[in-house]
């Protein structure tokens, strides 16, 4: 596998522990800091501490989006103190993409920034929240209020700690590479993923989702336009992650996005031509991954009134990012209610 250099830092395979090694070995840190929660405590500490030979002082936060907010961040801070962390510590992130996020952020509002790693051990945290320098908090029940673009030093794919991980949260990591595939120009990826039944991880396909993941950011960093392609899938299914939140039956990240990618290749065959026969294609795909979600009238309209609340909401309009064939991109486009009721028919037809 390849590293890939990020306009900043490098994100390593195999090398990066000997890289680790070398940044600590070089950096001249007083103190080093391991981020963890109780389940990459249980499953990856080990892993990691058998692979670096550090001794880190160890900062637990509890798992889960529920905690991604201001109260870990102080429970960071305090230990931080706690263990008299200075300027010249060094902050490492053990985790999925919650504790990568809340670790960035962390560290970046810490004394004014102090130096941190990611090692991300989730496929979604490998492939998404790895590359692109965002960092942050939820507040108020909006999702990534409060945040930051704060690059890592360096950034650690080590594909051993997927063994631990459950088959659901895999299921919502592959949702991103999937998108990445909709969304990049070459649709070579699009058809070798598509054509299967199956989801597909290999080392392969992760380190080209990074890369694709990576042409976006290094172009457009601070989403003026091309970044907002990342975001295909997730007006409608932000909304519907948001909505499932509040029930007994919640979704996961990728769960809810899957159905917001056949909900916007089936308006962006309405708005721009996206061709149907593409659009029954991505949802026979998805829907023999994920299971389908039954939406009636009401749960509709709430997910419709939830879209307001969405970051690329220009003056309370809802904007979407849509297709008009694999990897050419539509930005900011109108999209009537009356479309949107129609496309969720489509999924469930
Ligand atoms: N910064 C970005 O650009 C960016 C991009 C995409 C997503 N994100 C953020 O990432 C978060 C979602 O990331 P996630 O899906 O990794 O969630 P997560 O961090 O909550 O991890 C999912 C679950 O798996 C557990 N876990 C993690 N690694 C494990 C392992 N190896 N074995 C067993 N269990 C393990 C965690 O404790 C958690 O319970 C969201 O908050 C999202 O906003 C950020
Ligand atoms: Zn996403």
């Amino acid at each position: 596998m390849r590293n890939i250099a990020t306009e900043n830092y490098v994100i390593e395979f195999d090398s990066g522990y000997k890289s680790l090694t070398n940044i600590i070995n070089e950096g001249n840190y007083t103190k080093i800091f391991l981020l963890v929660d109780e389940n990459t405590k249980k499953y990856c500490l080990n892993i990691f501490i058998k692979k670096t030979k550090l001794k880190p002082y160890l900062i637990k936060i509890s798992s889960g989006e529920e905690n991604k907010n201001i109260d870990s961040c102080i429970k960071i801070w305090k230990s931080l103190i706690d263990f008299k962390a200075d300027r010249k510590s060094l902050l490492i992130n053990l985790g999925g993409g919650v504790i990568t996020d809340i670790g960035g952020f962390s560290a970046n509002t810490f004394n004014r920034g102090i130096d941190f790693v990611n090692v991300p051990t989730t496929l979604l945290s490998f492939v998404d929240a790895s590359v692109g320098g965002k960092t942050g908090i939820n507040f108020q029940s909006i999702k990534n209020k409060i945040g930051t673009f704060y690059d890592p030093m360096l950034v650690i794919i080590d594909l051993q700690y997927l063994d631990t991980l459950e088959e659901r949260e895999i299921r919502s990591g592959y949702c991103e590479i999937y998108k990445h595939s909709l969304i990049s120009q070459t649709n070579s990826k699009f058809k070798q993923l598509t054509n299967s039944d199956k989801i597909n991880f290999s080392s392969q396909i992760i380190t080209n989702s990074i890369e694709i993941k990576k042409s976006f950011v290094t172009k457009d960093k601070y989403e003026k336009q091309l970044r907002k392609g990342l975001n295909f899938g997730h007006t409608i299914g932000h909304a519907i992650e948001t909505f499932f939140m509040s029930t007994s039956n919640s979704l996961l990240h990728g769960e809810s996005i899957a159905i917001g990618l056949i909900i916007e290749s089936y308006i962006s065959n309405v708005i721009c031509g996206f061709e149907i026969k593409m659009v029954d294609k991505i949802k026979n795909h998805i829907l023999k991954i994920y299971p389908k979600i039954e939406f009636n009238a009401s749960s509709t309209n709430s997910i419709i009134k939830l879209m307001y609340h969405d970051k690329k909401n220009i003056d309370e309009k809802i904007k979407f990012v849509l297709l008009k064939n694999i990897g050419d991109l539509v930005f900011d486009v109108d999209v009537p209610k009356s479309t949107i009721l129609k496309a969720f028919n489509y999924y469930s037809s």
